[in-house]
């Protein structure tokens, strides 16, 4: 399992870093049933783009949305969340953001929905900093499936494509980094985040 230093070092280096077992697959496995339990429980509904959580636009990303403070947290998030929070006062003290709180949500994906090439920073607010994405699949997803993250390390070069592999952690200082979810033949979960400053 990477630990946070290791993290925290390649994103003082490069502002991104992708973290392959960040949570192990009996984490993810807990974690994934809370999030289709709540998602069977009809407690999701459609992403928002920009702020004020209800401009639905599902052209732009067809995912839906549970934000944390819109349920109760079972074990299994209190412990990922703990996880996050040892990250974020490494991330304070090697990289000087000032990040204060953690604003986050599951994301389901139905088959066929993807979310287009974007930035994770709002034009009118600037708060969201350090961008953290769990990945809470089954660990049998394969490249054929789709649902790849896209990511442009350098808007002028390749992108990169990510499998959203249960466990894996990809990081990001918002602002910076291009990316775009490809639609998947099948159901994609995550717990995704963000770090904001003052
Ligand atoms: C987002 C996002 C990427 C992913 O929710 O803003 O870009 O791989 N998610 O789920
Ligand atoms: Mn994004």
């Amino acid at each position: 399992m990477p630990d946070t230093e290791s993290i925290v070092g390649t994103l003082a280096e490069r502002g991104w870093c992708v973290a392959a077992g960040f949570l192990p697959e009996a984490g993810v496995a807990a974690l994934r049933g809370e999030c289709l339990h709540a998602h069977s429980a009809g407690d999701f509904h459609a992403a928002g783009v920009g702020r004020g959580r209800s401009r639905v636009r599902t052209e732009v990303r067809g995912d839906q949305v549970l934000w944390l403070e819109e349920t109760e947290a079972g074990p299994a998030l209190r412990g990922v969340l703990q996880e996050l929070e040892t990250l974020r006062q490494a991330v304070n003290r090697s990289l000087f953001l000032g990040l204060l709180d953690l604003e986050t949500h599951f994301a389901v994906y139905p088959p066929g929905a993807g979310y287009q090439r974007h930035l994770d920073r709002f034009r009118d607010d600037d708060r969201r900093s350090l961008t953290v994405i769990l990945y809470l699949n089954p660990p049998d997803w394969v490249p054929e499936e789709g649902g790849l993250l896209r990511f442009w390390p350098d808007p002028e070069n390749a992108p990169l494509e990510i499998l959203p592999a249960g466990g894996t952690l990809v990081t990001f200082l918002s602002e910076r980094f291009w990316h775009e979810v490809l639609p998947a033949k099948r159901q994609r979960l995550s717990l995704t985040g963000w770090f904001r400053r003052r």
